[in-house]
């Protein structure tokens, strides 16, 4: 998708993005390619944007890209996006029908030799980026939103939201949307024991058949 930016824009000084008027995703996407409005943009690729049909009944908030988002220029397309697919499946979702996208745009990280390790975002960061996905938010008008994580759990919800107590459950948002937290794939990831792994992985899918619900009734 997206190729990576220039060295034009890469050296282009600081400038936080006028208020924007985007009205197509495609636009937003366009602006979004050239945000400076924290500093993660300089060391990342590109902005990784979200994707998705506009008038997807589901929109899924990741965290933030990875290192092989950030070379693709896509949402979840790396191991954590396996995972993802995976689940969609097994949950009986189209990924093309949903909208995905990420609650921080550029991949942070800290290098390390030859490697790119990843950094969570911090809270600054988070709000900074919600300016792009609210906007995202307000051209798609979800009837639900997932919350991946604690990350966009904040982002969504602008403050933190505890994933044990919060996840399974429909929250009402403003506007007669509705949100749903669960976990992060990339947790399922990381979790050591087989046993414990499989099991959330399964909680995990119960999460996305109650998402399913959205498109069935779109
Ligand atoms: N993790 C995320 O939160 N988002 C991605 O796009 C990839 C990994």
């Amino acid at each position: 998708m997206a190729d990576g930016p220039s060295d034009a824009n890469r050296r282009r000084p600081t400038a936080v993005a006028d208020l924007s008027e985007a009205g197509s995703l495609e636009a937003l996407r366009a602006e979004a390619s050239d945000c400076r409005r924290c500093p993660l943009w300089a060391p990342a690729t590109q902005t990784v944007f979200g994707e998705g049909p506009a008038a997807a009944p589901v929109m899924f908030v990741g965290e933030q890209p990875g290192d092989q988002e950030d070379l693709a220029g896509r949402p979840f397309v790396g191991p954590a996006g396996h995972v993802f697919d995976r689940a969609l499946d097994e949950a009986g979702i189209d990924r093309l029908q949903a909208y995905v996208t990420n609650a921080v745009k550029h991949f942070k990280f800290e290098p390390r030799g030859k490697r790119r390790m990843h950094q969570k975002p911090g809270g600054g960061e988070i709000q900074a980026c919600r300016w792009w996905l609210d906007r995202e938010i307000g051209l798609v008008e979800p009837r639900l939103i997932v919350a991946m994580g604690a990350t966009a759990a904040q982002a969504i919800f602008g403050k933190p939201m505890p994933i044990g107590k919060n996840r399974g459950r429909l929250i009402d948002l403003a506007g007669g949307t509705q949100a749903l937290v669960t976990v992060h794939p990339s947790y399922l990831l990381r979790l050591p024991d087989p046993a414990a792994k499989a099991a959330e992985y399964g909680r995990f899918v119960d999460d996305l058949r109650l998402a399913r619900r959205f498109f069935e009734a779109a």
